[in-house]
């Protein structure tokens, strides 16, 4: 039964079950984690017996440790969130306020501009008035060709606007719709469904066909005045700002075939449209979900708790992955336990996509009890001014330089210049003592396109984990920054993500040397029949137990958190690696590291390895060095670390090595699919030769420091309104782009001389 204070409450929020159990477990492996580190300080060996080895291996079960307690920040109570849109609907119908809408996409190569009309339509399409609606389109690269594919959508907007409403369908991206509804559209008439669907195919061959050619008629050009800001000097790093209105939902004209007006891209935004609410959005993430915005607008408008809360965060959710998700992105588990848990302790993490804030916090408004939100801004009219004028003021203010006169980008509002902006601009805005809400609807709100191939997957996470550190290390780090303005909790929740890069060098400590150590025979754990042995055992697999539980419970399959494991120890030894090194040398004033990009668009034969979830990797780079080099040691560390056991070469109880043959021993199954790569797979997405051969020197040379013991030198490497609709491009000027490039083979080199400096001294 509700209670009569929760019948007014427009969202509920619930504490996640099974706290018991979480604690029991968090409690002793607490313990179990002090005896190891308590094991590891008072059995040292001398030095000459592996002592370098041994404090390696307490200084990462060390990191392990806290970076165990950082993580059970968001583990302590997570709640989770349930709105009420009809109460909504009751209280609020005829006064919902403004919402204006930001697109982003920076290459019409990399995301074709048919792909980004997608996700603007279905954003115009939602379930909510569409004079209150305004579709701003943040064009990074300054591309006629997706000026063109908006103009495209523009036009198709009138059509079909009034079709989803009228059949009330979803998904609201044409995309989407037509390749999910073929054969059950009994909604409405076969003809008119038809109609509808050619009319969207012609319209994305027109547009695929120019991005193709890379012209656009010059028929076309006549049509709309906006083509004339481009000329053929402008690249994509050099050119004016450009701002145009394509659909302008204040005026008269703007109505669509049933003969409503069409939904009108924070700063342009304010001289246009200027709503109290702001959703951004990934211009590859549609809108699955057409009651988004009131699923949003319920934790705003609570008269109770609203006042609080700064923005409401959807999560990344993604549609194109396979059953057992092969290369762990799924993020189920961050999703379904971390933000929950965030969200219990002051607010989950901006994460840079499908967000809801309020205007007003982004201008770098403080929480006060007094402030009263203005939820009719924006709504009136604009004054007289026409089109024209607001679009040259607009321009003026998307300027390179606009940014440097004012401290708008700076101490106040988004934060720039950081990889990882948007960590950031939540961390101010809790900072500033706003909540946030996290909600997680059965039917995803957004749903995007996950990275596909292993390279693309090794770059995104390199990138995240960079801007994660930097911001760690900088004067924005949560503790710093945070501190006395936000929950203790919080300030750890936020290092999770911080402190993934540093989880590389403990993770790579962990994968190889143990294993050499099983074949040069250094002991490094106690021996199986030890009573020392049980806190190691114990909290190894009570925490991987638990760490399953979870991801079950979240949603992955058995082999799906199986590849998730896979995919943590590729990632921390490939791109958090890189990632933690680039930082550093960030830090001490060197340039940055390449990184290979490898093309984002996939061919046949990759998606369909995709789909049959085989890894993909193809081309030589020095990140398949590191992971096969790794694979392989352990491979041969195995087998020479077993025959030695059983030919009884050292005057050591066998069962002394019996921790170390079966981490080794794991290492090696789970990089079963790695082996297969190398030496197996005949198609176009297997290790190339060079990279196994690499490897192979790779190991021969561990092989030959471990044995020789001296050092080699490091070898090289209807009637209605229709929502506005506006196009921006910021100003670019070559002189504000820098551009670092140097050898990439750095990392491998810098962690060979690491590991060999430790061997020698072992
Ligand atoms: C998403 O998955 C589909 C198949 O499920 C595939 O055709 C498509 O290429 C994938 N998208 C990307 C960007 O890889
Ligand atoms: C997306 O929306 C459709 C309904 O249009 C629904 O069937 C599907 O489950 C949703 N996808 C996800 C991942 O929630």
């Amino acid at each position: 039964m509700e209670t009569t204070t929760e019948r007014r409450r427009l969202f509920a929020t619930e504490k996640v079950g099974g706290r018991a159990v979480y604690r029991v477990q968090a409690a002793t492996v607490a313990a179990g984690i002090l005896l190891v580190l308590y094991y590891r300080a008072t059995r040292v060996p001398a030095a000459g017996e592996g002592r370098a080895a041994w404090l390696g291996m307490a200084a990462a079960e060390l990191w392990f440790a806290a970076y165990w307690v950082i993580t059970q920040s968001v583990r302590w109570c997570p709640v989770r969130r349930r709105t009420f849109k009809n109460r909504l609907a009751e209280r609020y119908e005829e006064n919902l306020p403004g919402v204006d809408i930001y697109v982003c996409t920076a290459d019409p190569y990399a995301e074709p501009p048919s792909l980004v009309i997608s996700t603007i339509l279905s954003v115009m399409a939602y379930n909510y008035p569409s004079e209150k609606i305004s579709v701003y389109l943040s064009d990074d690269g300054g591309s006629i060709l997706t000026f063109y594919g908006l103009w495209e959508a523009s036009m198709f907007a009138k059509k079909w606007l009034p079709f989803c409403r009228r059949y009330n369908i979803e998904p609201r991206s044409p995309a989407a719709y037509f390749s999910e509804s073929e054969g059950h559209h009994n909604l409405c008439s076969p003809k008119e469904w038809s109609l509808i669907k050619n009319l969207y195919e012609e319209m994305r061959e027109r547009i695929d066909s120019a991005v193709m050619s890379g012209k656009i008629p010059e028929e076309i050009k006549l049509k709309h005045k906006g083509f004339e800001e481009w000329n053929s000097e402008m690249t994509s790093k050099n050119h004016q700002p450009i701002v145009q209105v394509l659909i302008d939902g204040k005026s008269q004209n703007a109505v669509d075939d049933d003969g409503n007006v069409l939904p009108t891209l924070i700063r342009v935004s304010s001289v246009i449209s200027d709503s109290p609410v702001i959703l951004n959005v990934d211009c590859d993430m549609y809108s699955n979900n057409s009651d988004s915005i009131r699923d949003a607008l319920c934790f705003f408008l609570d008269e109770e708790m609203g006042q609080k809360i700064g923005f409401v965060q959807y999560p990344q959710i993604f549609n194109n992955m396979t059953q057992n998700d092969i290369y762990g992105n799924s993020f189920n588990v961050s999703y379904h336990v971390e933000m929950c848990g965030l969200d219990s302790v002051g607010g989950c993490l901006y994460i840079g996509t499908g967000c809801f804030h309020r205007r007003e916090i982004l201008c770098g408004r403080i929480f006060s009890k007094d402030y009263k939100e203005n939820w009719n801004r924006g709504i009136k009219e604009r004054g007289k001014q026409n089109i024209n004028e607001i679009e040259e003021k607009a321009k003026s203010l998307v300027t390179c330089t606009y940014e440097h006169r004012t401290q708008w980008g700076n101490d106040i509002g988004v934060k720039y210049g950081f990889p990882a902006e948007d960590i950031i601009t939540g961390l101010a805005i809790h900072c500033r003592g706003w909540e946030s809400a996290f909600i997680n609807p059965k039917r995803a709100a957004f749903l995007g396109l996950a990275p596909s191939t292993l390279a693309q997957n090794i770059l995104q996470h390199k990138r995240w984990s960079e801007g994660n550190l930097t911001i760690f290390l900088s004067k924005y780090c949560s503790f710093l920054f945070g501190h006395g303005k936000i929950k203790l909790q919080l300030q750890m929740g936020y290092c999770i993500c911080g402190l993934w890069a540093a989880n590389s060098l403990p993770t790579l400590y962990y994968v190889v040397i143990p294993s050499l150590g099983l074949v040069k025979g250094t002991p490094l754990f106690p021996q199986i029949t030890s009573p020392w042995a049980t806190p190691f055992i114990y909290v190894f697999c009570v925490k991987t137990l638990y760490g399953l539980y979870e991801a079950l419970l979240s949603g992955d399959t058995l082999k799906g958190w199986w590849n998730g494991q896979r995919m943590w120890m590729v990632k921390s030894i490939t791109s958090y690696l890189y990632g933690f090194i680039d930082t550093i040398r960030k830090c001490l004033g060197m340039s940055k590291m390449s990184f290979e990009v490898t093309a984002k668009v996939s061919s046949h034969d990759e998606a369909k390895r995709y789909e049959q979830e085989i890894l993909e990797f193809g081309s030589s780079s020095p990140e398949y060095v590191i992971i096969a080099t790794v694979a392989l040691l352990n491979f041969v560390c195995l087998v020479g670390g077993l025959s030695q056991i059983m030919a009884g070469v050292w005057n050591m109880p066998w069962n002394v090595f019996l921790p170390q043959a079966i981490l080794c021993g794991m290492i090696v199954i789970i990089n079963m699919p790695i082996y297969e790569a190398m030496f197996l797979r005949k198609d176009n997405g297997r290790i190339p030769t060079a990279v196994t051969l690499a490897s192979i020197g790779f190991v021969m040379l561990a092989f030959l420091i471990l044995i020789d013991g001296k050092s080699q030198n490091a070898v090289d490497d209807d009637g209605n309104v229709l929502p506005s609709l506006v196009y921006m491009a910021r100003e670019k000027r070559p002189q504000y782009h820098h551009n670092f490039k140097s050898g990439a083979m750095n990392a491998l080199v810098c962690f060979l001389t690491l590991f060999s400096f430790t061997l020698k001294q072992g």
